[in-house]
C-alpha cells in the first residue's frame, strides 16, 4: 500500500460509518503484518507501508474517538517489519540440527557415527555435550581482528544484516585480537529469565506490550530496525560453532571452543566432553535436573563429535551436520476439549485431519490447533492396523491430551474415556474431498486418503500455488501465502505459469493492482520485478517448485545435478514413461498377490510376470529408467511420480506452459578442479578405509556423480574386494575400473 493512496481518504471527509469500517480493516490489516513479521517471521509490508497504515489508523481514531478499537492497533508495540535488513549470503552455510528425543536416537546416532567412520566399538570417540540454548543463532563475521557484519541464520544461507544491533550487544566483541584474519563466529542471542521479567514490567506499564516468551523477546528485539531499542534490551550471547575461519581454532570442538572463549567470547559452563553414550546420557539428566535453576530457557542438549578431522569427514546431509544431534528435552502435555475435526486439502491432494481446541497454554504457547495425521489415527489405529492409544479413537467433545515438542506441531496424543460426552459420535472420515466434491480414495499401502480432483481442486491448486512461491522455491519477494490466496481467490492466477504473464495480462495490470487494497504503483511494480528477477532460477529449485509427490528438496537437487538442464531431464522422464508403467503394474500384481496369498508357486508366477512386463518395454525406456533410478537418492518411487506427473495431459501442458517462460540454470559444479568433477562414479565391493557413505559424500564434493549402477555413462567403477556384476558389467563396457587406494590416491587422500 502506497502512502499516497493512504493519504486519500482523509478521516475529516469520513462519516462515522466508513470510519468505523476502515478501523476495522486496519485492525486487521495490521494484525496480519504483525503476524506476519513476528510469528511468520516473513514481513510482507515494506516499513514505510506499515508506518502509513499507522499513521492513519491514529489519524481516524484521533477524530473519533469513540470508535477505538480495544484491540486497537496503536496500543500494540510493534516495530515495522523489517523489510528493511539487507541481506548476507553466509560464507558457510549456517546449518540447524537433527534431533534425538530418548536415550535409543542417541545410541543411534552414536553407532551410527561409528559405522560411517568405520571405527570399531572399542576405538576411542569423543563428543562434547552442551546445553541447547532458546534463542536464535546468529553469525558474526571478523576480519583482521574486527567485526564486520553480524547475520541471522535467515534460510541458511542467506541472513539478514543485524550489524549494528549486534554492536550493541555486550557479549560480542567488536573488536578481537590475535584472531585468525578472517574468523565467523557462530553462537545464539538470548535472553535471561531476569532480564526477560524486567524487560516485560517495563513494556507493560510503557505500551501495554509484552513478550511470550525470552526467546521471542530476544528475536523482537534483535531484529529492530532501530538499533537504538536493541540496545535498550538486555540480550546475551553464548559462542558455539563457527562458520569460515582462515586458520584452524583447534583440532578439537573443546579446543575450539576455548579458543573463542580466550578471544572474549562467552562460552557454555556447562559444556563437557565425555567418551560414550552412558556418560552423555548422564550430563543430559545433570542439566535438566539443573535446568530451573540456569536463569535462561533451554530445550535440550547438544552433542558434537569433539575430534575436527572426524567432524570433517562425517560432513553434512542437505542442511543438518551429520555429527552433531539435538537431545530435546521431552514434550509438554496439556488437556483441553476438542472441538471440532477440519479437512484440509493439502498439494498433493492429501487430506489431512486437524484438531480444533479450547485453546490451551502447552509449554508457554497457546495451542488451539493440532494434527490429527490421517484417518487411521483418528480411529486408534496405527499404519499397520495395531492399536495406538489402546485403540481409542477420537471423537469431537472428547477431552484430549495435547503434546508439543519444541517447533514440532502440536498433537493429540491421549483421549480421557471418563469424560467423553453420551453423544459423541466416531468421526467418519469423508471420502470426498470437502473442497471439489471429488472422489477422496486411499490406495493400497497408503496411509493418506486423497482428493482425486487434480487441478480442478481449487485446494489442491492453491497450496501448489503457495508451495511455488516458498523459500525453498521460488522465493518471489511480496508474493507470499496470503498474497496468492487472494490472487487467486480473485481469479488472477490459477497456476504458476500465471505468476509470469501477470504483468503481460495486466497490461493496465498496474492501474488494477495498486486499486486493490494493500497494493500503491510502487508496490505493484516490485511485484512484477521481483517476478522477473525469478525467471531465471536454479533447476533444482524449479524442479522442487513443481511440488511433485515425492521430490522434496534433496530429489530435486540430485535430478538437478544430474540432468543440469530442464530437458534433458524431461527427455528422460518422457523416455522412461513405459518402463515406469511396467514397473507399477508389476508392482500392483505383487501387492495383489500378496493380499491373496504367499505361497511359493505364486512368487514364481509373479515373478515371470514381472519377467514379460520388463521384457516387453522398450530398451530405450529401460536405459532412461536406469538411468534415473541409477542416481543416488533417486529410487522407484520417485521416479513413477515424475512419470505420472509429466504424463497427465493437464499437469504437463501446465509445467510446460511455466518452462518456456523461464531461463533454468544448470547448478555449479561442486568443484571443478578436482580429478573427478563432473564424472560418473560407482562405488562396489567392500571398502575399507572409508564406509560407502562416506565415499559417496566426498565423491560429490568433488563434483562427482555418484551412480548406483553401471551404465554406458559410468566413468569410473570403484571396486574393493567382492565386486561382482557391477565389475563384470564394466569390464565388458570398457570402464575403468580402479581399486579404493588408487580412488584415494586420485582424490587425494591416499
Ligand atoms: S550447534 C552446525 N550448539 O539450535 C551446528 N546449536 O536446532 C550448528 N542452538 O540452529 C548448531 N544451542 O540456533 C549448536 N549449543 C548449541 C546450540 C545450538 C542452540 C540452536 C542453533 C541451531 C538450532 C538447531
Amino acid at each position: 500500500m502506497s502512502s499516497e493512496e493512504n493519504a486519500m481518504t482523509k478521516p475529516s471527509d469520513m462519516d462515522e460509518a466508513t470510519a468505523k469500517q476502515r478501523l476495522d480493516e486496519l485492525a486487521i490489516l495490521l494484525g496480519s503484518a504483525n503476524d506476519a513479521y513476528y510469528q511468520d517471521d516473513a514481513p510482507d509490508l515494506s516499513d514505510a507501508d506499515y508506518d502509513a497504515l499507522k499513521r492513519e489508523n491514529a489519524a481516524i481514531e484521533a477524530q473519533f474517538p469513540h470508535l477505538k478499537r480495544d484491540d486497537s492497533p496503536s496500543e500494540q508495540v510493534g516495530a515495522a517489519p523489517a523489510a528493511g535488513f539487507s541481506k548476507i549470503t553466509h560464507a558457510e552455510r549456517m546449518l540447524s540440527l537433527s534431533n534425538a528425543f530418548d536415550g535409543g536416537d542417541v545410541e543411534d546416532f552414536v553407532a551410527g557415527i561409528r559405522r560411517y567412520l568405520g571405527l570399531s566399538p572399542d576405538a576411542p570417540l569423543a563428543f562434547t555435550a552442551e546445553p541447547k540454548i532458546d534463542g536464535l543463532s546468529l553469525s558474526l563475521r571478523y576480519e583482521q581482528g574486527q567485526l564486520v557484519h553480524a547475520a541471522t541464520r535467515g534460510d541458511g544461507s542467506t541472513g539478514e544484516n543485524v550489524t549494528a544491533n549486534a554492536r550493541t550487544i555486550s557479549d560480542i566483541p567488536t573488536t578481537l585480537e590475535n584472531a585468525p584474519d578472517i574468523l565467523e563466529v557462530r553462537g545464539e542471542v538470548y535472553m535471561s529469565h531476569a532480564d526477560f521479567a524486567a524487560l516485560n514490567e517495563r513494556q507493560a506499564e510503557a505500551d501495554g506490550k509484552t513478550f511470550a516468551n525470552p526467546r521471542n523477546a530476544a528475536a523482537g528485539s534483535l531484529r529492530q530496525l532501530d538499533a537504538s531499542i536493541t540496545k535498550s534490551r538486555p540480550l546475551k550471547f553464548f559462542a558455539y560453532a563457527w562458520g569460515e575461519v582462515s586458520a584452524p581454532l583447534s583440532d578439537t570442538q573443546t579446543g575450539a571452543l576455548e579458543h573463542l572463549q580466550s578471544l572474549g567470547f562467552q562460552i557454555n559452563d556447562r559444556t563437557k566432553t565425555f567418551n560414550g553414550c552412558e556418560e552423555m546420557l548422564a550430563h543430559y539428566a545433570s542439566i535438566e535436573e539443573g535446568r530451573a535453576g540456569l536463569g535462561y530457557d533451554i530445550d535440550g542438549v547438544v552433542y558434537k563429535v569433539d575430534n575436527l578431522s572426524y567432524q570433517r569427514r562425517l560432513g553434512m546431509r542437505s542442511t543438518t551436520p551429520r555429527w552433531a544431534i539435538a537431545h530435546k528435552f521431552p514434550a509438554e502435555l496439556a488437556w483441553t476439549t476438542l472441538e471440532a475435526i477440519d479437512i484440509q486439502v493439502g498439494r498433493t491432494g492429501a487430506l489431512s485431519p486437524v484438531a480444533r481446541l479450547a485453546p490451551v497454554t502447552v509449554g508457554g504457547v497457546v495451542v488451539s490447533n493440532a494434527t490429527l495425521h490421517n484417518e487411521d489415527y483418528i480411529a486408534g489405529r496405527d499404519s499397520n492396523g495395531a492399536p495406538i492409544r489402546d485403540g481409542k479413537d477420537i471423537r469431537v467433545g472428547d477431552t484430549v491430551q495435547i503434546y508439543r515438542a519444541g517447533d514440532v506441531i502440536p498433537k493429540v496424543a491421549d483421549v480421557d474415556l471418563s469424560k467423553r460426552p453420551d453423544d459423541a459420535v466416531p468421526y467418519h472420515f469423508p471420502t470426498e474431498c470437502p473442497e471439489c466434491n471429488s472422489q477422496a480414495i486411499r490406495e493400497e499401502g497408503d496411509a493418506v486418503r486423497r482428493c482425486t480432483g487434480g487441478l480442478i481442486c481449487p485446494a489442491q491448486a492453491v497450496e501448489k500455488l503457495k508451495h511455488f512461491v516458498s523459500r525453498a522455491a521460488f522465493d518471489i519477494e511480496g508474493l507470499g501465502a496470503k498474497q496468492v490466496e487472494a490472487f487467486h481467490s480473485d481469479g488472477w492466477i490459477a497456476e504458476p505459469a500465471d505468476i509470469f504473464t501477470l504483468r503481460k495480462r495486466y497490461g493496465e495490470a498496474m492501474q488494477q493492482l495498486k486499486n486493490r487494497e494493500g497494493w500503491g504503483e510502487k508496490s505493484a511494480e516490485n511485484l512484477f520485478q521481483a517476478i522477473d528477477d525469478k525467471r531465471e532460477i536454479a533447476l533444482a529449485r524449479l524442479i522442487f517448485a513443481l511440488g511433485i509427490r515425492h521430490v522434496g528438496e534433496v530429489a530435486a537437487a540430485d535430478l538437478a545435478r544430474h540432468y543440469a538442464s530442464w530437458d534433458a531431464l524431461a527427455a528422460t522422464v518422457d523416455a522412461a514413461a513405459s518402463a515406469a508403467i511396467a514397473h507399477r503394474a508389476a508392482e500392483e500384481a505383487i501387492v495383489a498377490e500378496r493380499a491373496r496369498a504367499a505361497d511359493e508357486s505364486r512368487r514364481a508366477n509373479l515373478s515371470a510376470a514381472r519377467e514379460t512386463a520388463w521384457a516387453e518395454t522398450p530398451s530405450e525406456a529401460k536405459a532412461a529408467w536406469d538411468d534415473l533410478t541409477g542416481i543416488d537418492g533417486i529410487g522407484a518411487t520417485v521416479a513413477v511420480s515424475l512419470v505420472t506427473t509429466f504424463q497427465q495431459p493437464s499437469e504437463r501442458a501446465s509445467i510446460d506452459r511455466l518452462v518456456e517462460m523461464l531461463t533454468p540454470t544448470a547448478p555449479e559444479a561442486r568443484a571443478t578442479d578436482s580429478p573427478v568433477a563432473g564424472k560418473t562414479v560407482v562405488f562396489t565391493g567392500s571398502l575399507e578405509k572409508m564406509t560407502r557413505a562416506e565415499a559417496k559424500a566426498r565423491a560429490e564434493s568433488l563434483g562427482a556423480k555418484v551412480s548406483g549402477s553401471v551404465s554406458a555413462k559410468t566413468d569410473l567403477l570403484v571396486a574393493g574386494p567382492g565386486a561382482g556384476s557391477k565389475a563384470t558389467k564394466a569390464a565388458d563396457l570398457g570402464i575403468e575400473t580402479i581399486d579404493e587406494d588408487a580412488w584415494l590416491a586420485l582424490v587425494g587422500d591416499g
